[in-house]
């Protein structure tokens, strides 16, 4: 069974709008933290106009129960949990329940969560051929997305999901093998043997020993580095209506199942203005450390609109991103316990130094977001920089499933934004003699 919920927020007055030929009333509402907005559902019926709203930048596209982000003072909550305490004192297979079914798991749902990942690492053998058919050093974005559809073929039970125990058996499936095809994608690109999941080890322990265990040696984490690997996780997981987490509502909206939504949102997620900023941040990082430019040049190139700063701004952080000093506070203690100093960490604070108190930055209000310091800690751990991005994914899957979950329970209708068409009236086509 599945118990329909569909979020909405309550109405708390009326706005009065006036149009050319007529004025409109149209609900105010809010939600739980005190946002306000207009309900225009009724707008085009009523009246025939519609918003016009280029790149959303001011559209709430649905009611959402799940993350809670206060841009302006730099607030993060996932389900009413502020983004610390959730990072300090939950695993990452709690968080995802937290996010997906709304609640912290009991003791039993944790244990039997924990299980599932367990039991459904594992990819059907017929998927190694999949990787085979990839080039050597083909994108592992375009490996995930397409390996996730994959996946799905030798899972049709999954495609038609009918009640919440299906539901989180498909999650479940996603959050547990979408770390497999990471780790097999990295051993494919290194050359190197595939290492089977451990069903001893816990989620993040098991994700880096795929990664990391060698035929002759097997890969065990210092916990410095597990944490660090369950916080960048823990800090991916969600964070509302995204471009990657809208795709995968978009996509969920017209009916299509959750892992052609989840494979959709791995594709939004690999643009650079999204999830693919991480790897831009450490190549530029890294091309101030080869001396190729200095961070002076950089800046006033920046300021010139030559280029973007990456890792810098956000559509909703008018503030610091509190990921962001999380991260940064992680890379420091990863680095002291591995003793090891990395100089492309020196050169992020000092970038940041000079943009923080520049005036294009702070008139513009551009932080560094999660993606300044993410590549960092990446590193430290020894994630290679062409995987950075897939990690954002394999963090972010509970935030994709969450909001396709929220939107089956809620029963959505198709995501279809309308237009002002621009282009030319309507004419006849002239015959191709005489054009
Ligand atoms: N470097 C330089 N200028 C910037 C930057 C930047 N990183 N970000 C925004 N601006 C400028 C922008 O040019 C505009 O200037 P003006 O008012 O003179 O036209 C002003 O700041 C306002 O920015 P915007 O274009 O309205 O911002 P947006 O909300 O459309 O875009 C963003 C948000 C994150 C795409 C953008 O800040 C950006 O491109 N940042 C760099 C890429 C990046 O780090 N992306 C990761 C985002 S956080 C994690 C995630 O979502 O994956």
């Amino acid at each position: 069974m599945v118990e329909r919920h569909k979020p909405e927020a309550k109405r708390v007055g009326t706005a009065r709008i006036e149009l050319i030929d007529k004025r409109v009333e149209l609900p105010i509402v809010e939600g739980s933290e005190h946002e306000l907005g207009i309900d225009i559902r009724k707008l085009r019926k009523e009246t025939g106009y519609i918003t016009l709203d280029d790149a959303y930048t001011n559209t709430g596209s649905c009611s959402s129960d799940i993350t809670f982000i206060d841009g302006e003072q730099g607030i993060l909550q996932y389900r009413g949990y502020p983004i610390e305490a959730v990072a300090e004192q939950l695993t990452f297979p709690e968080t995802a329940w937290l996010i997906i079914q709304g609640e912290l798991p009991t003791r039993d749902e944790l244990r039997g969560f924990s299980k599932m990942l367990t039991n459904k690492a594992l990819l059907h053998e017929g998927l190694r051929h999949h990787f085979e058919g990839f080039p050597p050093d083909a994108p592992p974005m375009a490996v995930l997305s397409a390996l996730i559809n994959s996946v799905s073929c030798y899972h049709p039970e999954l495609l038609e999901i009918g009640d919440e125990h299906h539901m989180l058996d498909a999650a479940a499936s996603l959050i547990s093998k979408v770390r497999t095809i990471a780790a097999f994608s990295y051993k494919k690109f290194h050359g190197e043997p595939i290492v089977y999941p451990d069903p001893s080890r816990n989620y993040c322990n098991n994700f880096l020993h795929m990664m990391f265990t060698l035929p002759f040696s097997s890969y065990e984490p210092i916990p410095e580095v597990e944490r660090a690997m369950r916080l960048f996780l823990i800090l991916h997981a969600d964070h509302e209506q995204n471009c990657s987490t809208a795709t995968a509502r978009m996509v969920g909206s017209s009916g299509a199942n959750l892992f052609a939504a989840v494979a959709a949102a791995v594709s939004a997620l690999w643009g650079p203005l999204h999830g693919g900023a991480n790897m831009r941040v450490i190549q530029l990082l890294q091309k101030i450390h080869n001396g190729e430019e200095s961070i002076d040049s950089l800046v006033t190139r920046v300021k010139n609109k030559e280029t973007l700063l990456w890792g810098f701004g956000h559509r909703v952080y008018k503030n610091f991103d509190p990921r962001t000093k999380l991260l940064k506070k992680s890379c420091d203690d990863v680095l002291r316990t591995l003793n090891k100093q990395d100089p492309l960490l020196d050169i992020a604070r000092q970038l940041e130094e000079i943009a923080v108190n520049d005036e294009y930055f702070l008139e513009r209000k551009l932080y560094p977001n999660v993606d300044f310091y993410s590549g960092i800690l990446l590193r430290a751990i020894g994630i290679p920089l062409n995987m950075y991005t897939v990690m954002f994914a394999i963090g972010r899957m509970p935030g994709w499933i969450a909001n396709w979950a929220e939107s089956w329970r809620g029963g959505s209708r198709i995501y279809r934004p309308r237009q002002i068409y621009t282009g030319q009236k309507q004419r006849s086509i002239l015959p191709l003699a005489q054009r």
